[in-house]
């Protein structure tokens, strides 16, 4: 995977010698951790409302669609318990390989499973990260209204797993226009309030969410 072949191509791009090379590949670990530093800045946006955070350590963030880790380092550095979850399992288990330092009693928990049904019950989680994997959720899915019915029941489910005021900030590639209207009206419906910036790279968005209590702009 070189970064003059465009954007990766689900699951082939993840699988076997391809999942080997993604987590070798240095210029992606930058990227991605630069990135999830971008989506921990937009968390913190004074437009979502003031957020007063104590300690990392009292926190638990969802990385969803965590690859390799690289995202979930970022996190775990940071001192929050991490929740990473991967459809793929050549992906998910080289998180386990790598020489992570934890904290007293941190939580770092791995589940190979979908975005679309996150086995986690209601009201439990603080925050929700994404680093460019949401716009694989409608892989596979043929017809427009079966996208359309998957996309806004993944949103209604992540918005039941926040906690009150919880936060997601979601940085992906949602291809056209068409499919950008069915992620955002998909929050908007859901009853997230937050809002939608479109990133430097070409196709990046950044959505910005927050479980109730601020007036939407989206
Ligand atoms: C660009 S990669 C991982 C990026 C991650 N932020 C990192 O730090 O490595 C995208 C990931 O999304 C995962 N993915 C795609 N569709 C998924 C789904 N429906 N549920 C969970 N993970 C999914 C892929 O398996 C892949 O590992």
């Amino acid at each position: 995977m070189t970064r003059k072949e465009g954007l990766p191509q689900f699951p082939y791009d993840y699988i076997g010698e391809k999942a080997k090379e993604y987590n070798n590949l240095e210029w992606m670990e930058q990227n991605q951790k630069r990135t999830t530093l971008k989506c921990l800045d937009y968390l913190f946006d004074p437009k979502l409302g003031d957020l007063e955070i104590s300690e990392f350590f009292n926190y638990i963030v969802i990385d969803l669609g965590c690859g390799t880790g690289f995202s979930s380092e970022v996190l775990i550095d940071l001192g929050f318990n991490v929740i990473g979850i991967d459809i793929l399992k050549d992906m998910l288990f080289k998180t386990q390989n790598k020489n992570i330092s934890y904290e007293k009693n941190q939580i770092h928990e791995l589940l190979l499973g979908s975005i679309i049904n996150i086995p986690i019950r209601t009201n439990c989680i603080d925050f929700i990260i994404s680093v460019s994997a949401y716009n694989f959720i409608t892989h596979n899915i043929p017809t427009f209204s079966e996208k359309k019915s998957v996309i806004s029941s993944t949103a209604r489910y992540l918005y039941q797993i926040l906690k009150k005021n919880g936060r997601m900030i979601i940085e992906f590639y949602p291809g056209d226009e068409q499919n950008l209207n069915l992620f955002l009206s998909s929050f908007k419906k859901n009853k997230f309030n937050g809002f939608h910036i479109k990133g430097n790279k070409g196709g990046q968005h950044f959505v910005l969410l927050k479980k109730r209590g601020y007036n939407s702009e989206m």
